[in-house]
Parts: structure tokens; C-alpha cells; sequence
């Protein structure tokens, strides 16, 4: 499994925000509210949760002061933008949220293990169906019994794009790297079930995306 992400994050994305290093993704305050949203209808009154892939550090901090009696461990493989993360969590003062590890998802096993949640948003469609197992299995390892594994992105829907901007995006992907692209939501059931969870819920979210909460077994 190569270190290094297949897609290396487009720093065009980004806006500086308050403090040098700190970068809003304007897709990240779109999707923040009804990422929460969902998390709310299912996250546990306190545990510890592990956020992958965390980005700017936007929905981590969001998560926190959402759920203050959960501890939020953020993580990113890219030193940018763990260093916005940094700021973010510097900024926000919540003793509930710590500093940010850097970690590739694709590698177990994750430091801190046992967590009662893991949040993955926006990653699986920049990386191979391999890697994609990879996180799927490296969680369902970190979890405790009975944790959750939520994630939100764009996907496939038994083989249909939901929209032709869906279509041109993983054109696009697919361009840059024929190995990654948009996963399917069946064969996500499938890599689901046979790690040991089952899908509480799978959402419809704006923009075509899908959120899914998914419970491990025990
Ligand atoms: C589209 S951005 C999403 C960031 C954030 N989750 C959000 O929604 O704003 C994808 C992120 O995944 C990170 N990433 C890519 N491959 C990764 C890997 N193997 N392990 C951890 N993070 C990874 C990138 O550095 C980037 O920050």
C-alpha cells in the first residue's frame, strides 16, 4: 500500500482562515450542519471518536462542541493540513478535542484503539477499491463492539451516477488516476457485511452525497 495518498489534496479547494495554517474548505461548510445532523440521531452520549482523513479540521471541531461529552481524536496524512487542524483545535479551546495525529487510513493499526465512533467524510472516491478495504477493515479493528462507523461522500447507485455531475466527476477522478473513483453502494453493503457491520442507516444527503452510520457487530 503506497504511504502517500493516490490523489493528493487540491490545496485550490482551500481558503486561509484566521491564524497562519488555518484553511476553511468552502464543501466542508456546506456539508458540515447536515453531516451533524445525522451524527446526532446516532453518536453515543460520551466515548472517544476517531476522525479520519480530517482535513481542514472543520467537521472535528464542529463534532466536538456538538458532543462535548465525546473525545474527538483527529487525524490527516497530509503535514498542510494537519497544520490547519492544529489551528483549529488551538483555536477552539474544547477539552474535548485533541491534538491531531498524523495517520494514513490505509495502514493499521490506528493509534488510541478502542474507539466507540469513526467519522470518514469525502475520502473513499479519491482512493482504490484496495484501499478502500483497507479503511473498512482497519476500523472494523479499532472499533469496540458495538461502535460506529460513519462516512458521507458521493457514490454509485447500483451502478448509476445520480447525476451527470456525479458522472463527470469520476471522469475527472478517473483521469488523474484510473484506480480511484466513485465506490459503489452495493458492493459498500457487501464490504460491510463481511467486516461485521450492519447499516443502521444510509442517508441521502444534498448534492447527491450519501451519509451512512454503520454498527459493528458485538
Ligand atoms: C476531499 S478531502 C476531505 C477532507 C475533510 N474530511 C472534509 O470533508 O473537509 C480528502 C482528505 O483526505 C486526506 N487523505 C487522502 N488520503 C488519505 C489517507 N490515506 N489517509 C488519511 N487521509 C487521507 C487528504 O489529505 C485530504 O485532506
Amino acid at each position: 500500500m503506497a504511504w502517500w495518498p493516490r490523489l493528493r489534496p487540491d490545496d485550490r479547494n482551500l481558503r486561509p482562515h484566521e491564524a497562519p495554517g488555518q484553511c476553511i474548505a468552502p464543501a466542508a461548510s456546506r456539508n458540515a450542519a447536515g453531516i451533524l445532523a445525522v451524527l446526532s440521531d446516532h453518536l453515543p452520549e460520551s466515548g472517544r471518536a476517531l476522525e479520519l482523513a480530517s482535513g481542514t479540521g472543520q467537521h472535528v471541531t464542529a463534532c466536538a462542541a456538538q458532543h462535548p461529552g465525546i473525545t474527538w481524536q483527529p487525524s490527516e496524512i497530509d503535514e498542510s493540513r494537519l497544520e490547519s487542524v492544529r489551528q483549529w483545535v488551538d483555536a477552539s479551546e474544547q477539552a474535548n478535542l485533541l491534538a491531531p495525529l498524523r495517520l494514513d487510513a490505509t495502514r493499521a493499526p490506528y493509534p488510541g484503539a478502542p474507539y466507540d465512533v469513526i467519522l470518514l467524510v469525502n475520502l473513499f472516491h479519491l482512493v482504490s477499491e484496495e484501499e478502500c478495504w483497507a479503511i473498512l477493515t482497519n476500523s472494523a479493528a479499532a472499533l469496540a463492539d458495538g461502535g460506529l462507523l460513519c462516512f458521507y461522500g458521493p457514490f454509485l447507485r447500483d451502478g448509476r451516477f445520480a447525476s451527470a455531475g456525479d458522472r463527470a466527476f469520476h471522469a475527472h477522478l478517473q483521469g488523474i488516476d484510473p484506480g480511484v473513483g466513485y465506490k459503489d453502494v452495493r458492493d459498500l453493503r457487501n464490504w460491510l457485511a463481511s467486516r461485521g457491520f450492519t447499516v443502521k442507516e444510509c442517508r441521502d444527503m444534498p448534492a447527491n452525497n450519501l451519509m451512512w452510520v454503520c454498527r459493528k457487530a458485538g
